[in-house]
């Protein structure tokens, strides 16, 4: 199963990829979580494991990438990084860190001022994404930058379902009804993950979205998670509401 997490800033993409991650190896999966986000540095802290090297520098960097890229114009789409599909263990082991079963990749971080935008790396993991052969017990988590860029580079076209995570915010119900409009528009089904929630918020979050019936958990609002988050520590919390969750999407 291959899963895309999206949503607003700060609505807890990450912190539900770490949870979903450590949830699925404790029940037998094989879990690669890929950091698209060009950004952020806390996904790798809520898993435990060192930032790896960035996943780009495999290919030769994101220059390379870049020019490859930008020879093929305007034909750019046929640029292929992988001549043949890969597995679990195709993946170089230097980029690649694993901690209790979940296994890291970050596609690439932003380091220099002047180096350009993270399109080529958008382009590279939508093919990694797609390249990739799983066997029935392995699962990949892709965790997304805020918003919704990551639709207009197609990464969600090689997934087969879309996590939206909805925190408490008119920001990301709207967002939401986006987020349904461009799955849709791919045909891949899209999940909500209401998150940071109370008893009364999460009411009218489920009353107001369009398509209720697709909220597919609730997670409370956790201070220890909150703290963790602040301390950039590893997450150790296991939520029922997320087990409950990849049981739901496996049925589906
Ligand atoms: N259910 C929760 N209860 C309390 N705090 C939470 C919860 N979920 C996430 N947080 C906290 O909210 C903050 C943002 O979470 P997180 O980094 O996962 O969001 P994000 O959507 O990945 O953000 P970004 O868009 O910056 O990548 C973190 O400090 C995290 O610890
Ligand atoms: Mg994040």
């Amino acid at each position: 199963m291959k899963l895309v997490i999206c949503g607003k800033g700060g609505s807890g993409k990450s912190t539900i990829a770490a949870l979903l991650a450590k949830s699925l190896v404790k029940n037998g999966s094989s879990v690669l979580v890929i950091d698209t986000d060009e950004s952020n540095f806390g996904l790798h802290r809520q898993l435990g494991i060192d930032l790896p090297p960035d996943f780009t520098d495999y290919f030769g960097g994101k220059k390379t990438v870049l020019e490859k890229i930008m020879q093929a114009e305007p034909d750019w789409e046929s640029v292929s990084f992988f001549e043949d599909e890969w597995s679990f263990s195709d993946i170089p082991p230097a980029y690649c860190p694993e901690k209790d079963g979940v296994k890291l990749i970050s596609i690439g971080k932003i380091h220099e001022v002047g180096e350009g935008c993270a399109c080529p790396m958008g382009m590279l993991v939508k093919q990694f994404i797609g390249n990739l052969r799983l066997n029935p017990d392995e699962v990949v988590i892709t965790d997304t930058e805020a918003g919704i860029e990551h639709f207009g580079r197609g990464i969600e076209e090689n997934a087969d379902a879309i996590l939206m995570v909805i925190d408490p915010s008119y920001e990301s119900m709207r967002l939401s009804e986006k987020v349904a409009e461009l799955s849709g528009s791919i045909g891949k089904p899209v999940y909500f993950v209401l998150n940071k929630v109370d008893g009364a918020n999460e009411q009218f979050m489920r009353e107001t979205l369009e398509d209720r019936n697709t909220v597919i958990a609730a997670i409370p609002a956790d201070s220890s998670l909150s703290l963790a988050g602040l301390r950039g520590e590893e997450i150790m919390t296991d939520k029922a509401e997320i087990k409950h969750l990849w049981q739901t999407l496996m049925e589906n």
